[in-house]
């Protein structure tokens, strides 16, 4: 449930109608509502009370705009960083260094120094390698790392393979059957306290089955891991969950992903860690956009919005699918192509989507772009990077600004050589 509700055939978020938003900030505009975050960070939490010991890390490349962090962290969450610049956010929210996990299977040697100066939880090592040099750098700074073996279960999470990270082909994890002697070796490191292990099947998931499958194979592994006499505390079981992105395609709930875990992990004695991301700020934002113009097609109308692929990448990326929807909607429909203006013809929203009519001026939103939308963002074309504003009630904050070309430009030279 999210606080994106029309009022007298008005679309608000929250209290505050979309177009006094567009009127002080312009579009395109991603729109966050509080209550709903809030409400999502809840509800994930409500489904697993009946887990001994829970961590919950936001999966902040979710969403790392700093009001969004502060909202989370206010409800208790840490993070899940993949990077030295994600680090940074997470502190400046206000994040507990010991409440963030730092995932990735790139960490440079300098992300890992910083990260053990700041404090950082955990680390979730990728490869043995990793793991060699963060215990060398741990031990020679006097620290040890608290870190656990992230393992690649090879189960198919039958999701978009770019979003799919746990079959063997993927570059995430340390081979199955090769991370019982991977853990026993770094588990011999001075710099290093080896406690347990993560794993993390791909994102967008709508079949719970692999992942239960998934749970139970490192479950066992955590098993015959303690029977070689080493200490297991905690097993990190990222993140995944899905969200219906089409109306009539309902992922699992947190309640039945909730029952799930209480199932495949009863006895196991561990602190559970979770990773979610989309789950908690995927409906808790729009991508509020106008319409530029209505071109007559061959086959169809193309409705060309002011938002692109540069705005919200995941359509022309993973073939995703947001709902479109006018504010102020007359109750005609009509079948159409939907399209921004970067000159490419991947920057297509939707093809032959039947939709509100809409008209030159007229503004809409794509729904559910409150996940992987901003922090994708890009100034293709030399377009604006986007802004953000967060709703609480009948109040509403940028909290971030659109940046122009001009800044942009700023940040460019054009080196001596090129002057005569
Ligand atoms: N933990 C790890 C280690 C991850 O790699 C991810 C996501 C998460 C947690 C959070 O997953 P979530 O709960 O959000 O599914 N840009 C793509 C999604 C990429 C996901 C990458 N990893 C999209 O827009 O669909």
């Amino acid at each position: 449930m999210d606080h994106f509700t029309y009022r007298d055939g008005v679309l608000h978020a929250e209290d505050v109608p979309m177009a006094r938003i567009a009127e002080a900030v312009g579009t395109p505009v991603y729109i966050y509502s509080r209550a709903t975050l809030e409400r999502h960070a809840r509800v994930f939490r409500a489904a697993l009370t009946d887990l001994p010991r829970i961590h919950i890390a936001f999966a902040i490349k979710a969403n790392p705009n700093l009001a969004v962090l502060r909202v989370l962290a206010r409800e208790g969450f840490g993070a899940d960083i993949v990077s030295g610049g994600e680090m940074k956010r997470a502190l400046a929210a206000g994040m507990p260094a010991g409440d963030i996990v730092f995932s990735g299977v790139g960490k440079t040697r300098t992300e890992l120094r910083e990260a053990l100066e700041a404090g950082v939880g955990q680390f979730n090592i990728e490869l043995e390698e990793e793991g060699v040099a963060l215990g060398e750098i741990a031990a020679a700074m006097g620290k040890q790392a608290t870190a656990v073996l992230r393992v690649n279960p090879d189960v198919d999470a039958g999701t978009h393979a770019k979003i799919s990270t746990g079959m063997k082909e993927n570059k995430f994890g340390v081979p199955f059957d090769r991370a019982g002697g991977i853990f026993a070796r770094l588990a011999a490191r001075p710099g290093l306290a080896m406690r347990g292990l993560a794993l993390h099947i791909g994102s967008q998931l709508f079949d719970l089955d692999p992942l239960a499958a998934a749970y139970a194979k490192v479950g066992e592994l955590a098993q015959d891991l303690r029977g070689e006499g080493h200490v297991i505390d905690r097993i990190d079981l990222g993140g995944g969950l899905g969200v219906p992105y089409e109306r009539d395609k309902v992922p699992p709930s947190p309640a039945d992903y909730g029952a799930m875990v209480a199932r495949v992990t009863k006895g196991w004695d561990v602190t559970l860690m979770f990773e979610p991301g989309r789950v908690i700020v995927g409906n808790a934002g729009v991508l509020l956009t106008r319409v530029i113009w209505v071109k007559p097609g061959v086959i169809r109308p193309y409705v060309i919005v002011d938002a692109a692929m540069n705005d919200l990448a995941r359509p022309a990326m993973y073939d995703a699918w947001h709902d479109f929807e006018a504010i102020a909607p007359s109750g005609e429909r009509m079948v159409a192509n939907i399209a921004g203006p970067v000159c490419e013809s991947g920057d297509t929203f939707a093809m032959a989507r039947e939709i509100d009519v809409v008209r030159s001026g007229d503004l809409a939103v794509f729904r559910t772009a409150g996940a992987y939308g901003a922090t994708m963002a890009s100034t293709y074309n030399s377009r604006a990077l986007v802004p953000e504003v967060m709703v609480d009630g009948d109040k509403f904050a940028v909290v971030a600004e659109r940046i122009l070309p001009e800044t942009i430009i700023a940040a460019e030279r054009v080196p001596d050589f090129l002057n005569n």
